[in-house]
């Protein structure tokens, strides 16, 4: 049983076009880039694949891509885009799914770590992660640094978007490492719809702790998928565990 909320069917249906800015070429073709070297002449494995943003992007280059993805209407709207044969899909959990096959990339992009609650579970993913790479293989995580500089003294709320029709706000809860995030969209009528979704937030270093615990060595750490260093700034990062050969 996770503790990811699963996506549905309205979700799903409108994720695509929420998230046009992550289609964007310059946001998408260095990050494809990057994994596609990654994953040189080996197979790839992309955990919480959606409706297939990276992993369609990436079969196309010639990388033969498996996903698992919790939700079944993500995986509906992959399915518009590309079919079983040519990019398979299993529903299940990224920490606990086993597939058969050795891969020499596994990879987690856009924040989707943080969607497990529980320390214990973003373990297992990374254990899970280190089950089904060859040795030498790698496992690469795009994942924001949490935000919690910006909150004010006594504060729990950050401001993380305040622009025409949409407005975002983070909670956090500085014990737990919980934070959920709060999303106003207005329409074109003036109608307002809420949405919120809950997340663990996880540093840089803890991460690096639950690569050791599941045997993989930290490689590489970069701010972007265009490998700009990553400092004390950078309010993401683009991180590369190895399996030892
Ligand atoms: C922000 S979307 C990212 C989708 C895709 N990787 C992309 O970059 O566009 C997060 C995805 O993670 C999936 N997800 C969340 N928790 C999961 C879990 N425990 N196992 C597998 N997929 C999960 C959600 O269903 C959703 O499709």
């Amino acid at each position: 049983m996770t503790t990811s909320e699963v996506w549905g069917r309205q979700q799903a249906e409108r994720y695509d076009a929420n998230q046009a800015g992550m289609y964007a070429p310059e946001v998408l073709n260095p990050t494809v880039d990057f994994l596609a070297d990654l994953a040189g002449t080996g197979a790839a494995l992309e955990f919480a694949i959606g409706t297939g943003r990276v992993g369609v992007a990436l079969t196309g280059r010639g990388v033969p891509v498996t996903g698992i993805e919790l939700s079944g209407p993500m995986v509906a709207q992959l399915r518009q885009k590309v079919g079983e044969a040519e990019l398979p899909v299993i529903i299940g959990d990224m920490a606990t799914t086993t597939i058969d096959g050795e891969f020499a990339l596994v990879y987690l992009v856009f924040n989707t770590i943080s969607n497990l609650r529980t320390q214990a579970e973003q373990v297992e993913c990374f254990r899970n992660a280190a089950r089904h790479l060859s040795p030498g293989g790698r496992f690469v995580i795009e994942l924001w640094v949490p935000p919690i500089r910006r909150l004010a003294p006594g504060q729990q709320i950050v401001a993380m978007d305040v622009s025409d029709g949409h407005a975002s706000f983070d909670t956090y809860d500085l014990v737990t490492q919980q934070c959920i995030s709060h999303h106003y969209d207005r329409d074109a009528e003036g109608t307002i719809r809420y949405g919120s979704g809950g997340f663990r937030y996880v540093w840089p270093s803890e991460c690096d702790l639950m690569a050791m615990v599941a045997g993989l060595e930290l490689e590489s750490r970069y701010a972007d998928w265009r490998r700009s260093p990553f400092t004390s700034e950078s309010d993401s990062h683009v991180s590369v565990w190895r399996k030892p050969a």
